[in-house]
Order: C-alpha cells, then sequence, then structure tokens
C-alpha cells in the first residue's frame, strides 16, 4: 500500500519538538512519508527521521501543501489562519492537525481528546470532518485528571486556579526567563544582609533594560494572574477556553460549569491546577479515588501526604513524562459535596503534542 504523506509546520517550536521527539520514540514515522516545512527557515536541513524529506519547504509552498494527505502544524494561530482558508479554497481534503486555538470552537472542526471523545471522534471521521485540533493545554489535562468524575457524572461545577509553565506561552518565553535568570545570576551581588539583596534583585527585574518581552513584567522570582486578552466579562481569553472547550468535548445536555483564574508562574515545563469541585451527591474519598485512579492509564494518585507531595505533586515530577498527578484530594469545609485537589501533568505531552500524535495515528492507520 502506498505510504500516506504527512506534511510538518512547526515542528521546532515547544509543541513541534515534544511532538517530534514522542513520535521518533514510538516509530511513529515508519507508517507515512514525512515533508518538513518552515515559515522562516526554507532550504535548511530537515529534522533527520526515517521517511522524511531531507531539506526544508516553504510553509507558504500552497501547491506543495496540497499534494499532503495530513497536515500537523504546531505553528500558530495566525499560520493557521492564513493558510487553511486558502488550502480548501484549493480544494484541499486532507486532514488539517492543529495545536493552535483558533479553529478549535468551529463547526466544522473537532477538539481531539480521544481517551474522552474517541467516540466523537469516530462520528466526525465517518461525517467527513477534516479539521482536528488539540485542545487547551490545561483542559485536556483537568479533563484526564478527572475523568473518573466525568464519567460517573458527579460534577456540578468546577473553580479552577491554574499555575501555568512559561513554556506555555512558546520557546521564546522559556528562553526570556533563563535570561532573566541569567542576569540576576550575574548582577545581583548576594551580601549578607538578606533585605538588602531581595532589593537589589526587584530593582534590577523592575529596570528599563531587564528583557520583558514575552509577559510586559519579570517572570523570574514572580508570578503573573493574566494570560491571553481581557474580555468584557472581565475573564481572561483563556479562563474563556476552560469551559467552552471542555463543554465541546463532551457535548452533554447539562453544561459543567467551570471557572477561575490563570496563572502564569515561573516554572519551566508543566502546569498544575487546584480545583474545587461542588459534587452532585456526596461520596466518599475511598470512591473518588477509585473512580479518579481507574479511569485511565496516566493518572497517578497521590496520598494526601506532604512526603507523597513533594515526591509527586510537583512539575519536575511529572515534566517529560505522560503522568498525570492528581493528589491533595480532601472534602472541603464548604459542605460534603464539596471537594478539593490539585492536578499537574506535562502541557507539551497530554497538553499539546500527545492528542495530536495520536490523532496523526487514527487518520494515517485507519483512514
Ligand atoms: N506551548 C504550549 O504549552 C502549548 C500547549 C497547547 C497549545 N499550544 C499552541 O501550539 C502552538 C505552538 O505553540 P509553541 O509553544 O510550540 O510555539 P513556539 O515555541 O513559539 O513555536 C512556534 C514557531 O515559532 C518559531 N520560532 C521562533 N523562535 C523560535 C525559537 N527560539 N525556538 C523554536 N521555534 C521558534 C518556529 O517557526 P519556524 O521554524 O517556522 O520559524 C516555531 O515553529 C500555539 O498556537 C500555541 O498556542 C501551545
Amino acid at each position: 500500500m502506498l505510504k500516506k504523506q504527512v506534511g510538518f509546520i512547526g515542528w521546532r517550536g515547544m509543541v513541534g519538538s515534544v511532538l517530534i521527539q514522542r513520535m521518533t520514540q514510538e516509530q511513529d514515522f515508519n507508517r507515512f512519508n514525512s515533508v518538513f516545512f518552515s515559515t522562516s527557515q526554507k532550504g535548511q536541513i530537515a529534522p533527520e527521521v526515517i521517511n522524511g524529506n531531507a531539506i526544508l519547504q516553504d510553509a507558504y509552498d500552497m501547491k506543495l501543501l496540497t499534494e499532503m494527505n495530513v497536515l500537523v502544524t504546531c505553528q500558530g494561530s495566525e499560520y493557521s489562519q492564513r493558510v487553511l482558508p486558502q488550502l480548501r479554497k484549493l480544494g484541499w481534503k486532507g486532514f488539517w492537525i492543529d495545536a493552535a486555538s483558533y479553529y478549535r470552537m468551529e463547526q466544522e472542526s473537532m477538539i481531539v481528546l480521544d481517551p474522552i471523545n474517541r467516540k466523537k471522534i469516530d462520528a466526525a471521521l465517518n461525517s467527513g470532518i477534516k479539521n482536528y485540533i488539540g485542545s487547551n493545554c490545561t483542559v485536556s489535562l483537568m479533563m484526564l485528571a478527572i475523568q473518573g468524575l466525568i464519567n460517573a457524572d458527579l460534577i456540578n461545577w468546577i473553580s479552577v486556579m491554574s499555575y501555568q509553565a512559561v513554556s506555555g506561552a512558546g520557546a521564546n518565553a522559556m528562553q526570556e526567563l533563563l535570561q532573566q535568570t541569567a542576569i540576576l545570576d550575574r548582577d545581583v551581588v548576594a551580601t549578607g544582609d538578606i533585605l538588602e539583596t531581595e532589593k537589589a534583585i526587584r530593582l534590577k527585574s523592575q529596570s528599563e533594560a531587564f528583557p520583558c518581552m514575552n509577559f510586559m513584567t519579570a517572570m523570574a522570582f514572580n508570578v503573573l494572574p493574566f494570560i491571553d486578552t481581557v474580555l468584557p466579562n472581565g475573564q481572561s481569553k483563556e479562563e474563556w477556553k476552560i469551559q467552552a472547550e471542555l463543554n465541546k468535548i463532551l457535548t452533554r445536555a447539562d453544561l459543567i460549569a467551570i471557572d477561575g483564574i490563570c496563572v502564569r508562574v515561573p516554572v519551566l515545563r508543566a502546569h498544575s491546577q487546584a480545583l474545587t469541585i461542588e459534587l452532585k451527591k456526596t461520596v466518599s474519598l475511598r470512591e473518588i479515588e477509585t473512580l479518579l485512579s481507574s479511569a485511565n492509564p496516566w493518572v497517578r494518585f497521590v496520598e494526601n501526604t506532604p512526603q507523597e507531595t513533594a515526591k509527586y505533586l510537583t512539575p519536575m515530577a511529572v515534566t517529560d513524562t505522560l503522568n498525570i498527578s492528581v493528589g491533595r484530594v480532601k472534602r472541603t469545609n464548604l459542605s460534603n459535596r464539596h471537594i478539593q485537589l490539585f492536578t499537574v501533568g506535562d502541557q507539551l505531552l497530554w497538553g499539546a503534542a500527545e492528542p495530536l500524535r495520536r490523532m496523526l495515528n487514527i487518520c494515517v492507520m485507519e483512514q
């Protein structure tokens, strides 16, 4: 059988490079021919994979793009917005698999998170849908973390506070945090007076020349409780996406109401989330643990102790793994039906690259 042609755009960014790493690990490249594109490096050497092209192609070469059976893009919304309509106008009928948010809420797009919505993905494929988009990183991670409660239809509403790593804003944002840390290490000499040292760090971080291109403020030794733009109701766009995308993935008669505050933190990789959940009925903590840990192979239930939390419930503990740790599970003082939990997962894996990788395999092997 003739191998399918798969084009990759955005493969050297944060999501793209993790995607290529995972696909190499799983030997996905054996299954199709790959063509690597670039918006900025046309003519340079392409990444070395089995059945791959040697030289990077122009990511705006519409003719070559239309020769692909599947296009996988981790380039960003601007690229998707510009290129997909042109391809469809040219009559291209291939599969478009995308990490960017731009097409997520369109009717002709399916948000992909196959451990949760595989049946819907199959129905979409059967009905001729061609656009398959990865969800917002916190949404995918949260849904897998609480899949057991979702499956048991136990949730009335969720209040969520997310603590999102700088790599969630791309490779340049992560570079900037490293640069800020290096500058502070180089320029601030710690004295025996701890308050003087803190002041020197603060003044340096607030100085005009300090590099703050990505977040409008220093991220080293800081947090920023705003991600993306502001909406008329006061939510950030990142916060709006949570309810919209979660409910689009589920598509049930009753919406799960969910809101919160998304916070950028100076963590390099992996997003954390603290959830307060109103359950539809009182359920024992033992039963909740069983539901959470048996829902999928990636949830790792963490005992509610300081030792286990420090060992398994931190960004560093889950980075570069598919594990989604869920811990601090407890009943609140609010009522018996309100529980709290903390969850952390690698936003570049289950939060971005892994659902796309799995969708690509569905398109290549089953279509
Ligand atoms: N980061 C996440 O955790 C995450 C999670 C879910 C979804 N997403 C979405 O996925 C899309 C891609 O996000 P991303 O975080 O992967 O973006 P990114 O790291 O900024 O990469 C996007 C593109 O920027 C160019 N680029 C410019 N400077 C670069 C550098 N120093 N290193 C590497 N690439 C550089 C590359 O394109 P050229 O090679 O063409 O120049 C690259 O493909 C976005 O729409 C984002 O919203 C991201």
